[in-house]
Protein backbone atom coordinates (compact mmCIF):
# COMPACT_ATOMS: atom_id res chain seq x y z
CA UNK A 1 0.00 0.00 0.00
CA UNK A 2 1.61 3.32 -0.69
CA UNK A 3 1.95 6.40 1.49
CA UNK A 4 -1.59 8.09 0.87
CA UNK A 5 -1.41 10.10 3.81
CA UNK A 6 -1.08 14.19 3.75
CA UNK A 7 2.27 15.24 4.56
CA UNK A 8 3.46 13.47 8.12
CA UNK A 9 2.13 15.86 10.92
CA UNK A 10 5.45 15.43 12.78
CA UNK A 11 7.28 17.18 9.28
CA UNK A 12 5.30 20.44 9.50
CA UNK A 13 4.99 21.88 13.27
CA UNK A 14 2.22 24.56 12.96
CA UNK A 15 2.95 27.17 15.85
CA UNK A 16 0.10 27.96 17.71
CA UNK A 17 -0.71 30.76 20.06
CA UNK A 18 -2.59 29.57 23.01
CA UNK A 19 -5.35 31.10 23.96
CA UNK A 20 -4.37 34.67 25.68
CA UNK A 21 -6.65 33.31 28.80
CA UNK A 22 -4.86 30.01 29.38
CA UNK A 23 -3.24 28.90 32.18
CA UNK A 24 0.29 28.27 30.59
CA UNK A 25 2.45 30.88 28.35
CA UNK A 26 3.32 28.37 26.40
CA UNK A 27 1.20 26.36 23.71
CA UNK A 28 2.27 22.88 23.62
CA UNK A 29 -0.41 21.60 21.27
CA UNK A 30 -0.18 21.83 17.44
CA UNK A 31 -3.03 24.15 16.15
CA UNK A 32 -4.45 22.47 13.05
CA UNK A 33 -4.17 24.47 10.01
CA UNK A 34 -7.04 23.66 8.25
CA UNK A 35 -10.24 25.78 9.77
CA UNK A 36 -13.09 23.27 10.18
CA UNK A 37 -16.40 22.09 11.11
CA UNK A 38 -16.75 19.45 13.36
CA UNK A 39 -19.95 17.51 13.07
CA UNK A 40 -21.53 15.49 15.68
CA UNK A 41 -23.84 13.01 15.19
CA UNK A 42 -25.44 12.01 18.05
CA UNK A 43 -24.73 14.93 19.71
CA UNK A 44 -26.97 14.72 22.99
CA UNK A 45 -25.75 11.42 23.70
CA UNK A 46 -23.81 10.33 26.74
CA UNK A 47 -20.26 10.23 24.70
CA UNK A 48 -20.86 13.95 24.00
CA UNK A 49 -21.23 14.79 27.35
CA UNK A 50 -19.00 12.62 28.55
CA UNK A 51 -16.24 12.94 26.06
CA UNK A 52 -16.45 14.66 23.39
CA UNK A 53 -17.54 18.01 24.48
CA UNK A 54 -15.00 17.90 27.69
CA UNK A 55 -12.06 17.85 24.63
CA UNK A 56 -13.28 20.44 22.31
CA UNK A 57 -13.62 22.41 25.33
CA UNK A 58 -10.04 21.34 26.48
CA UNK A 59 -8.42 21.80 23.26
CA UNK A 60 -9.81 24.88 22.66
CA UNK A 61 -8.36 26.24 25.82
CA UNK A 62 -4.80 25.76 24.55
CA UNK A 63 -5.39 26.35 21.74
CA UNK A 64 -5.50 22.89 19.97
CA UNK A 65 -8.48 24.12 17.52
CA UNK A 66 -8.36 25.38 14.21
CA UNK A 67 -9.33 29.14 13.54
CA UNK A 68 -12.19 29.38 12.66
CA UNK A 69 -13.41 26.31 14.26
CA UNK A 70 -17.24 25.44 14.63
CA UNK A 71 -19.08 22.35 16.38
CA UNK A 72 -22.82 21.36 15.25
CA UNK A 73 -24.34 18.89 16.66
CA UNK A 74 -27.39 17.11 15.23
CA UNK A 75 -29.52 14.93 16.97
CA UNK A 76 -33.13 13.06 16.83
CA UNK A 77 -33.71 15.78 19.81
CA UNK A 78 -35.93 18.68 19.31
CA UNK A 79 -33.43 21.30 20.69
CA UNK A 80 -32.25 25.14 19.73
CA UNK A 81 -28.69 26.30 19.98
CA UNK A 82 -29.35 27.85 23.61
CA UNK A 83 -30.70 25.13 24.50
CA UNK A 84 -27.55 22.85 23.21
CA UNK A 85 -25.50 25.14 24.98
CA UNK A 86 -27.06 25.09 28.32
CA UNK A 87 -26.92 21.41 28.17
CA UNK A 88 -23.53 21.42 26.82
CA UNK A 89 -22.27 23.07 29.97
CA UNK A 90 -23.70 21.22 32.40
CA UNK A 91 -22.33 17.64 30.63
CA UNK A 92 -18.64 19.72 30.87
CA UNK A 93 -19.34 20.80 34.44
CA UNK A 94 -19.77 17.77 35.59
CA UNK A 95 -16.35 16.38 34.41
CA UNK A 96 -14.48 19.81 34.88
CA UNK A 97 -15.43 22.90 36.30
CA UNK A 98 -15.12 25.36 32.90
CA UNK A 99 -14.05 29.04 32.72
CA UNK A 100 -17.14 31.04 32.49
CA UNK A 101 -15.88 34.11 29.94
CA UNK A 102 -13.70 31.10 28.19
CA UNK A 103 -16.69 28.90 28.07
CA UNK A 104 -18.47 32.01 26.27
CA UNK A 105 -16.75 32.70 23.97
CA UNK A 106 -16.04 28.76 23.24
CA UNK A 107 -19.92 28.28 22.89
CA UNK A 108 -20.36 30.81 20.35
CA UNK A 109 -19.01 28.78 18.21
CA UNK A 110 -21.30 26.04 19.13
CA UNK A 111 -24.57 25.01 17.26
CA UNK A 112 -27.38 22.46 17.05
CA UNK A 113 -28.95 21.20 14.08
CA UNK A 114 -31.94 18.79 14.86
CA UNK A 115 -31.89 15.77 12.51
CA UNK A 116 -33.74 12.90 11.37
CA UNK A 117 -31.50 9.69 10.76
CA UNK A 118 -33.68 7.92 8.02
CA UNK A 119 -34.89 11.02 5.97
CA UNK A 120 -32.70 12.04 3.29
CA UNK A 121 -34.42 15.25 3.26
CA UNK A 122 -32.58 15.95 6.90
CA UNK A 123 -29.09 15.59 5.65
CA UNK A 124 -30.08 17.46 2.55
CA UNK A 125 -30.94 20.43 5.11
CA UNK A 126 -27.87 19.52 6.86
CA UNK A 127 -25.99 19.91 3.87
CA UNK A 128 -27.43 23.57 3.13
CA UNK A 129 -26.95 24.51 6.68
CA UNK A 130 -23.29 23.57 6.53
CA UNK A 131 -23.15 25.49 3.72
CA UNK A 132 -24.49 28.82 5.25
CA UNK A 133 -22.03 28.13 8.31
CA UNK A 134 -19.62 27.62 5.93
CA UNK A 135 -20.15 31.12 4.24
CA UNK A 136 -20.79 33.35 7.63
CA UNK A 137 -17.72 32.01 9.44
CA UNK A 138 -15.04 31.44 6.75
CA UNK A 139 -14.95 27.96 7.64
CA UNK A 140 -13.47 26.62 4.42
CA UNK A 141 -15.95 23.81 3.78
CA UNK A 142 -13.48 21.73 6.03
CA UNK A 143 -15.79 18.95 7.74
CA UNK A 144 -15.54 16.72 10.41
CA UNK A 145 -18.25 13.67 10.55
CA UNK A 146 -17.92 12.33 14.31
CA UNK A 147 -20.33 8.87 14.57
CA UNK A 148 -21.55 9.27 17.88
CA UNK A 149 -24.02 6.78 17.16
CA UNK A 150 -25.12 3.13 17.90
CA UNK A 151 -22.78 1.26 15.38
CA UNK A 152 -25.65 -0.26 13.66
CA UNK A 153 -26.55 3.24 12.14
CA UNK A 154 -23.16 3.36 10.80
CA UNK A 155 -24.01 2.33 6.94
CA UNK A 156 -27.25 4.11 7.39
CA UNK A 157 -25.88 7.45 8.34
CA UNK A 158 -22.81 7.34 6.10
CA UNK A 159 -25.30 6.57 3.25
CA UNK A 160 -27.38 9.53 4.15
CA UNK A 161 -23.97 11.74 4.16
CA UNK A 162 -22.94 10.43 0.99
CA UNK A 163 -26.32 11.01 -1.01
CA UNK A 164 -26.43 14.42 0.67
CA UNK A 165 -23.12 14.70 -1.30
CA UNK A 166 -21.28 15.43 2.33
CA UNK A 167 -18.44 13.19 1.21
CA UNK A 168 -17.50 14.97 -2.03
CA UNK A 169 -14.36 16.49 -1.29
CA UNK A 170 -12.97 19.70 -2.54
CA UNK A 171 -16.22 20.29 -5.00
CA UNK A 172 -18.94 22.28 -4.76
CA UNK A 173 -17.91 24.39 -1.79
CA UNK A 174 -16.82 21.50 0.34
CA UNK A 175 -12.96 21.30 1.26
CA UNK A 176 -12.09 17.63 2.64
CA UNK A 177 -14.74 15.43 4.42
CA UNK A 178 -13.61 13.07 6.84
CA UNK A 179 -15.81 10.36 8.81
CA UNK A 180 -14.87 9.44 12.88
CA UNK A 181 -16.65 5.88 13.57
CA UNK A 182 -16.25 4.35 16.90
CA UNK A 183 -15.83 0.66 17.40
CA UNK A 184 -17.02 -1.76 17.06
CA UNK A 185 -16.21 -2.29 13.27
CA UNK A 186 -18.09 -5.26 12.57
CA UNK A 187 -19.08 -8.26 14.84
CA UNK A 188 -17.12 -10.73 12.86
CA UNK A 189 -14.86 -10.14 9.69
CA UNK A 190 -17.98 -10.99 7.59
CA UNK A 191 -19.71 -7.93 8.94
CA UNK A 192 -16.86 -5.88 9.41
CA UNK A 193 -16.41 -6.45 5.58
CA UNK A 194 -20.07 -5.53 4.76
CA UNK A 195 -19.80 -2.20 7.07
CA UNK A 196 -16.87 -1.01 5.28
CA UNK A 197 -18.25 -1.72 2.03
CA UNK A 198 -21.07 0.56 2.84
CA UNK A 199 -18.98 3.19 4.18
CA UNK A 200 -16.62 3.14 1.19
CA UNK A 201 -19.47 3.97 -1.57
CA UNK A 202 -19.23 7.31 -0.82
CA UNK A 203 -16.02 7.34 1.37
CA UNK A 204 -12.38 6.58 0.41
CA UNK A 205 -10.26 4.90 2.94
CA UNK A 206 -8.36 8.31 3.63
CA UNK A 207 -11.45 9.78 4.85
CA UNK A 208 -12.31 7.49 7.17
CA UNK A 209 -10.82 7.53 10.71
CA UNK A 210 -12.07 4.40 13.03
CA UNK A 211 -10.61 5.37 16.77
CA UNK A 212 -8.97 2.87 19.17
CA UNK A 213 -8.46 5.25 22.27
CA UNK A 214 -6.32 3.06 23.49
CA UNK A 215 -3.56 4.65 20.86
CA UNK A 216 -3.92 7.46 21.79
CA UNK A 217 -3.09 6.74 25.35
CA UNK A 218 0.56 8.67 25.77
CA UNK A 219 2.10 5.67 27.25
CA UNK A 220 0.49 3.56 24.42
CA UNK A 221 2.02 5.92 22.09
CA UNK A 222 5.14 6.05 23.90
CA UNK A 223 5.91 1.97 23.47
CA UNK A 224 7.11 3.11 19.62
CA UNK A 225 9.78 5.71 21.34
CA UNK A 226 10.61 3.18 23.28
CA UNK A 227 11.33 0.11 21.26
CA UNK A 228 12.67 2.46 18.14
CA UNK A 229 14.64 5.29 19.79
CA UNK A 230 17.09 3.08 22.02
CA UNK A 231 19.80 0.78 20.22
CA UNK A 232 19.59 -1.23 23.42
CA UNK A 233 16.20 -2.97 23.64
CA UNK A 234 15.75 -4.21 19.98
CA UNK A 235 18.53 -6.77 19.38
CA UNK A 236 16.92 -8.87 22.39
CA UNK A 237 13.37 -8.30 21.61
CA UNK A 238 13.22 -11.70 20.23
CA UNK A 239 12.30 -15.36 20.84
CA UNK A 240 16.04 -16.03 21.76
CA UNK A 241 16.24 -13.46 25.02
CA UNK A 242 12.05 -13.29 26.06
CA UNK A 243 10.76 -15.93 27.23
CA UNK A 244 6.59 -14.67 27.44
CA UNK A 245 4.81 -11.69 27.38
CA UNK A 246 1.82 -10.47 29.17
CA UNK A 247 -0.20 -7.84 28.44
CA UNK A 248 -3.17 -7.23 31.11
CA UNK A 249 -5.66 -4.72 30.74
CA UNK A 250 -8.37 -5.28 33.60
CA UNK A 251 -10.90 -3.34 35.46
CA UNK A 252 -12.91 -3.08 38.43
CA UNK A 253 -16.00 -1.61 36.91
CA UNK A 254 -18.52 -4.29 35.90
CA UNK A 255 -20.67 -2.97 33.05
CA UNK A 256 -22.08 -0.12 34.16
CA UNK A 257 -25.33 0.31 32.36
CA UNK A 258 -24.44 -0.56 28.90
CA UNK A 259 -26.29 -4.26 29.23
CA UNK A 260 -27.63 -3.97 25.87
CA UNK A 261 -24.10 -3.57 23.83
CA UNK A 262 -22.67 -5.69 26.43
CA UNK A 263 -24.83 -9.13 26.04
CA UNK A 264 -24.04 -8.76 22.24
CA UNK A 265 -19.98 -7.87 22.37
CA UNK A 266 -18.83 -9.33 25.67
CA UNK A 267 -14.74 -9.21 26.43
CA UNK A 268 -13.76 -10.36 23.35
CA UNK A 269 -15.05 -8.13 21.05
CA UNK A 270 -15.20 -5.28 23.85
CA UNK A 271 -11.45 -5.76 24.68
CA UNK A 272 -9.38 -7.89 22.11
CA UNK A 273 -10.55 -6.86 18.86
CA UNK A 274 -9.43 -3.44 19.46
CA UNK A 275 -7.37 -2.35 22.36
CA UNK A 276 -5.90 -5.70 23.20
CA UNK A 277 -4.93 -6.59 19.38
CA UNK A 278 -3.30 -2.68 19.24
CA UNK A 279 -0.94 -3.51 22.31
CA UNK A 280 0.32 -6.67 20.90
CA UNK A 281 1.30 -5.52 17.34
CA UNK A 282 2.51 -2.30 19.15
CA UNK A 283 5.18 -4.83 21.43
CA UNK A 284 5.13 -7.54 18.71
CA UNK A 285 5.72 -5.54 15.04
CA UNK A 286 9.13 -5.33 12.90
CA UNK A 287 10.26 -1.78 12.83
CA UNK A 288 8.44 0.36 10.33
CA UNK A 289 11.28 2.00 7.62
CA UNK A 290 9.51 5.67 9.03
CA UNK A 291 7.44 7.60 11.35
CA UNK A 292 4.47 7.55 8.97
CA UNK A 293 0.86 6.13 9.17
CA UNK A 294 0.88 3.87 6.37
CA UNK A 295 4.35 2.37 6.83
CA UNK A 296 3.43 2.12 11.00
CA UNK A 297 -0.14 0.43 10.04
CA UNK A 298 2.05 -1.79 7.22
CA UNK A 299 3.83 -3.30 10.51
CA UNK A 300 1.22 -3.50 12.46
CA UNK A 301 -0.96 -5.40 10.38
CA UNK A 302 1.80 -7.90 9.04
CA UNK A 303 1.73 -8.69 12.80
CA UNK A 304 -1.48 -9.03 13.36
CA UNK A 305 -1.70 -11.58 9.80
CA UNK A 306 1.34 -14.01 11.72
CA UNK A 307 -1.15 -15.05 14.28
CA UNK A 308 -1.81 -18.53 14.57
CA UNK A 309 -5.17 -19.44 14.06
CA UNK A 310 -6.39 -21.64 17.09
CA UNK A 311 -7.22 -25.14 16.89
CA UNK A 312 -10.96 -24.97 17.39
CA UNK A 313 -10.78 -28.70 18.76
CA UNK A 314 -8.90 -27.54 21.69
CA UNK A 315 -9.31 -23.69 22.55
CA UNK A 316 -9.74 -24.11 26.17
CA UNK A 317 -5.74 -24.86 25.85
CA UNK A 318 -5.53 -21.56 24.68
CA UNK A 319 -7.97 -19.94 25.76
CA UNK A 320 -9.98 -19.30 29.45
CA UNK A 321 -13.37 -17.53 29.35
CA UNK A 322 -14.61 -16.76 32.95
CA UNK A 323 -18.26 -14.47 34.09
CA UNK A 324 -18.21 -12.41 37.28
CA UNK A 325 -20.48 -13.33 40.20
CA UNK A 326 -21.33 -11.50 42.61
CA UNK A 327 -19.13 -9.81 45.25
CA UNK A 328 -18.05 -7.12 46.96
CA UNK A 329 -16.95 -3.50 45.27
CA UNK A 330 -15.95 -0.66 47.46
CA UNK A 331 -17.22 -2.30 50.40
CA UNK A 332 -20.61 -2.56 49.17
CA UNK A 333 -21.75 -5.88 47.30
CA UNK A 334 -21.58 -5.70 43.70
CA UNK A 335 -24.36 -8.13 41.51
CA UNK A 336 -23.19 -10.95 39.61
CA UNK A 337 -23.27 -10.30 35.84
CA UNK A 338 -26.34 -12.20 35.23
CA UNK A 339 -28.30 -10.08 37.96
CA UNK A 340 -27.27 -6.62 36.36
CA UNK A 341 -30.45 -4.96 34.54
CA UNK A 342 -30.71 -6.04 30.95
CA UNK A 343 -28.60 -9.36 30.95
CA UNK A 344 -30.52 -12.33 30.56
CA UNK A 345 -30.11 -14.35 33.68
CA UNK A 346 -28.57 -17.51 32.05
CA UNK A 347 -26.25 -15.62 30.02
CA UNK A 348 -22.91 -17.30 28.83
CA UNK A 349 -21.39 -14.14 27.78
CA UNK A 350 -17.81 -13.86 29.30
CA UNK A 351 -16.74 -10.72 31.12
CA UNK A 352 -12.96 -12.19 30.96
CA UNK A 353 -10.98 -13.82 28.93
CA UNK A 354 -7.05 -14.83 28.92
CA UNK A 355 -5.50 -16.13 26.43
CA UNK A 356 -2.50 -17.78 25.10
CA UNK A 357 -1.77 -16.70 21.55
CA UNK A 358 1.39 -17.12 19.10
CA UNK A 359 3.15 -15.24 16.21
CA UNK A 360 4.55 -17.32 13.42
CA UNK A 361 7.59 -15.29 12.33
CA UNK A 362 10.88 -15.39 12.81
CA UNK A 363 11.52 -13.34 15.75
CA UNK A 364 8.71 -14.02 17.86
CA UNK A 365 8.41 -18.54 17.31
CA UNK A 366 8.18 -20.11 20.33
CA UNK A 367 7.25 -17.21 22.72
CA UNK A 368 4.08 -16.99 24.25
CA UNK A 369 2.00 -13.80 24.38
CA UNK A 370 -1.02 -13.93 27.25
CA UNK A 371 -3.48 -11.45 26.72
CA UNK A 372 -5.73 -10.87 30.06
CA UNK A 373 -8.76 -8.25 30.45
CA UNK A 374 -11.36 -8.55 32.48
CA UNK A 375 -14.47 -6.77 34.64
CA UNK A 376 -15.40 -6.32 38.06
CA UNK A 377 -11.66 -7.45 38.96
CA UNK A 378 -9.27 -6.98 41.93
CA UNK A 379 -7.99 -3.50 40.60
CA UNK A 380 -7.65 -1.34 37.28
CA UNK A 381 -4.69 -2.29 35.92
CA UNK A 382 -3.14 -1.59 32.55
CA UNK A 383 0.34 -3.14 31.67
CA UNK A 384 2.74 -4.85 29.23
CA UNK A 385 4.94 -7.45 31.04
CA UNK A 386 8.32 -8.97 29.15
CA UNK A 387 9.84 -11.75 31.00
CA UNK A 388 13.84 -12.74 29.60
CA UNK A 389 14.60 -15.83 29.64
CA UNK A 390 16.86 -17.24 33.02
CA UNK A 391 20.58 -17.03 32.61
CA UNK A 392 21.58 -20.09 30.67
CA UNK A 393 24.13 -20.72 32.95
CA UNK A 394 24.22 -19.75 36.77
CA UNK A 395 27.88 -20.00 38.08
CA UNK A 396 26.42 -19.26 41.42
CA UNK A 397 24.16 -22.52 41.83
CA UNK A 398 26.87 -24.46 44.12
CA UNK A 399 27.24 -21.12 46.21
CA UNK A 400 23.96 -19.83 46.42
CA UNK A 401 21.52 -22.74 46.07
CA UNK A 402 19.04 -20.39 44.88
CA UNK A 403 16.91 -20.16 41.62
CA UNK A 404 17.76 -16.98 40.22
CA UNK A 405 14.93 -14.97 39.20
CA UNK A 406 14.59 -14.04 35.67
CA UNK A 407 14.64 -10.08 34.03
CA UNK A 408 11.55 -8.33 33.68
CA UNK A 409 10.59 -5.36 32.01
CA UNK A 410 7.24 -3.83 32.90
CA UNK A 411 5.71 -1.05 30.63
CA UNK A 412 2.81 0.62 33.21
CA UNK A 413 -0.21 1.93 31.22
CA UNK A 414 -2.33 2.64 34.12
CA UNK A 415 -2.46 3.29 36.66
CA UNK A 416 0.91 3.81 37.22
CA UNK A 417 2.69 5.08 33.90
CA UNK A 418 5.83 4.20 34.63
CA UNK A 419 8.43 1.50 33.18
CA UNK A 420 10.53 -0.50 35.38
CA UNK A 421 13.54 -3.10 34.44
CA UNK A 422 14.34 -5.56 37.58
CA UNK A 423 17.03 -7.43 37.44
CA UNK A 424 19.59 -8.99 40.13
CA UNK A 425 22.43 -7.51 42.79
CA UNK A 426 24.30 -8.93 45.38
CA UNK A 427 22.80 -8.04 48.24
CA UNK A 428 25.35 -5.97 50.25
CA UNK A 429 26.81 -7.32 53.46
CA UNK A 430 29.20 -10.65 54.35
CA UNK A 431 26.66 -13.10 52.81
CA UNK A 432 26.75 -13.81 49.43
CA UNK A 433 23.06 -13.56 48.70
CA UNK A 434 21.06 -12.10 45.51
CA UNK A 435 18.41 -9.40 45.39
CA UNK A 436 15.75 -8.78 42.65
CA UNK A 437 15.58 -4.72 42.52
CA UNK A 438 13.74 -2.85 40.09
CA UNK A 439 14.88 0.56 38.24
CA UNK A 440 12.00 2.61 37.10
CA UNK A 441 11.28 5.90 34.74
CA UNK A 442 7.95 7.63 35.50
CA UNK A 443 6.90 8.82 32.33
CA UNK A 444 5.77 12.39 33.25
CA UNK A 445 8.88 12.96 35.55
CA UNK A 446 10.02 16.71 35.08
CA UNK A 447 7.73 17.14 32.78
CA UNK A 448 4.07 19.91 33.15
CA UNK A 449 0.99 19.73 30.99
CA UNK A 450 -0.62 20.48 29.48
CA UNK A 451 -0.98 17.03 28.22
CA UNK A 452 -3.71 15.75 25.78
CA UNK A 453 -5.86 13.02 27.31
CA UNK A 454 -7.08 9.99 24.21
CA UNK A 455 -10.27 12.10 23.16
CA UNK A 456 -8.72 15.45 22.76
CA UNK A 457 -5.42 14.03 20.63
CA UNK A 458 -7.83 11.68 18.92
CA UNK A 459 -9.97 14.69 17.88
CA UNK A 460 -6.95 16.47 17.18
CA UNK A 461 -5.06 14.15 15.11
CA UNK A 462 -8.46 13.80 12.64
CA UNK A 463 -8.14 17.52 12.02
CA UNK A 464 -4.98 17.36 11.55
CA UNK A 465 -5.65 14.39 9.07
CA UNK A 466 -3.18 12.33 10.39
CA UNK A 467 -3.66 8.38 10.57
CA UNK A 468 -1.81 7.01 12.48
CA UNK A 469 -3.56 6.20 15.85
CA UNK A 470 -6.08 5.00 13.61
CA UNK A 471 -7.17 1.48 12.39
CA UNK A 472 -6.80 0.94 8.62
CA UNK A 473 -9.57 -1.36 7.59
CA UNK A 474 -6.82 -4.23 6.14
CA UNK A 475 -5.64 -4.56 9.63
CA UNK A 476 -9.46 -4.60 11.09
CA UNK A 477 -9.94 -7.77 8.70
CA UNK A 478 -6.88 -8.96 9.82
CA UNK A 479 -7.68 -9.22 13.73
CA UNK A 480 -11.50 -10.57 12.72
CA UNK A 481 -9.81 -13.00 10.37
CA UNK A 482 -8.10 -14.34 13.80
CA UNK A 483 -10.86 -13.61 16.15
CA UNK A 484 -13.66 -14.77 13.98
CA UNK A 485 -13.11 -18.93 14.13
CA UNK A 486 -12.85 -18.46 18.11
CA UNK A 487 -15.81 -16.94 18.57
CA UNK A 488 -17.59 -19.00 16.57
CA UNK A 489 -15.65 -22.11 18.16
CA UNK A 490 -16.93 -20.68 21.76
CA UNK A 491 -20.45 -19.70 20.35
CA UNK A 492 -21.40 -22.88 18.72
CA UNK A 493 -19.77 -25.33 21.12
CA UNK A 494 -22.27 -27.66 22.63
CA UNK A 495 -20.42 -27.36 26.00
CA UNK A 496 -20.68 -23.46 26.00
CA UNK A 497 -21.54 -23.43 29.40
CA UNK A 498 -18.43 -25.57 30.24
CA UNK A 499 -16.13 -23.13 28.61
CA UNK A 500 -17.25 -20.54 30.93
CA UNK A 501 -15.61 -20.25 34.70
CA UNK A 502 -17.31 -18.38 37.41
CA UNK A 503 -15.25 -15.97 39.30
CA UNK A 504 -16.31 -13.88 42.47
CA UNK A 505 -16.10 -10.28 41.54
CA UNK A 506 -12.88 -8.32 43.17
CA UNK A 507 -10.69 -11.05 42.38
CA UNK A 508 -8.12 -12.03 39.11
CA UNK A 509 -10.91 -14.03 37.91
CA UNK A 510 -11.53 -17.43 37.51
CA UNK A 511 -8.85 -19.83 39.65
CA UNK A 512 -8.20 -22.28 37.19
CA UNK A 513 -5.68 -19.60 35.33
CA UNK A 514 -3.72 -20.17 38.30
CA UNK A 515 -3.17 -24.13 37.05
CA UNK A 516 -3.17 -23.09 33.76
CA UNK A 517 -0.83 -20.16 33.64
CA UNK A 518 0.51 -19.26 36.74
CA UNK A 519 2.51 -15.93 37.00
CA UNK A 520 0.75 -14.01 34.27
CA UNK A 521 -1.31 -12.02 36.59
CA UNK A 522 -0.74 -10.73 39.83
CA UNK A 523 -0.92 -12.30 43.10
CA UNK A 524 -2.53 -9.63 45.42
CA UNK A 525 -4.98 -7.67 45.55
C1 LIG B 1 -13.79 0.59 26.09
C2 LIG B 1 -14.63 -0.61 26.42
O1 LIG B 1 -13.41 0.54 24.75
O2 LIG B 1 -12.62 0.57 26.91
C3 LIG B 1 -15.03 -0.57 27.90
O3 LIG B 1 -15.81 -0.59 25.64
C4 LIG B 1 -13.79 -0.47 28.75
O4 LIG B 1 -15.77 -1.73 28.24
C5 LIG B 1 -12.91 0.68 28.29
O5 LIG B 1 -14.22 -0.24 30.08
C6 LIG B 1 -11.58 0.67 29.03
O6 LIG B 1 -10.88 1.82 28.71
P1 LIG B 1 -9.82 2.45 29.71
O7 LIG B 1 -9.23 3.59 28.96
O8 LIG B 1 -10.58 2.88 30.93
O9 LIG B 1 -8.85 1.36 30.04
Amino acid sequence: MTDTSSPNKYDIIVPCEPDPQAATAECLFERPRDSCCIVILGATGDLTARKLMPALFNLYQHGGLPKPFAVVGCGRTRLDTPGFHKKMETAVGRVFHPDRSRWDVFAANLFYQPISFDDPASFEDLSRYLADLDKKNGLGGNRLFYFALPPSLYPKIAQMLGGAGLGHEHQDGNGWSRLVVEKPFGRNLKTAIDLDRSIHHYFGEEQIFRIDHYLAKETVQNILMFRFANAVFEPIWNRRYIDHVGIIATETLGIENRADYYEQAGVLRDMFQNHMMQILALIAMEPPSSFSAERVRDEKTKTHRSLRPFPAERLSDFLVLGQYGSGTRDGKTAPAYRQEPGVHPDSLVPTFAMMKLFIDNWRWQGVPFYLTSGKRLSRKLTRISIRFKGVPHSMFRQTLGETIIANQLVLGIFPEEKITLTFQTKTPGVRVKLRSVTMDFHYYQDQDGPFLDAYEKVLQDCMLGDQMLFWRQDDVEACWSFLTPILEGCEACRDRARLLHAYEAGTWGPAVIEKLWPDILPKSA
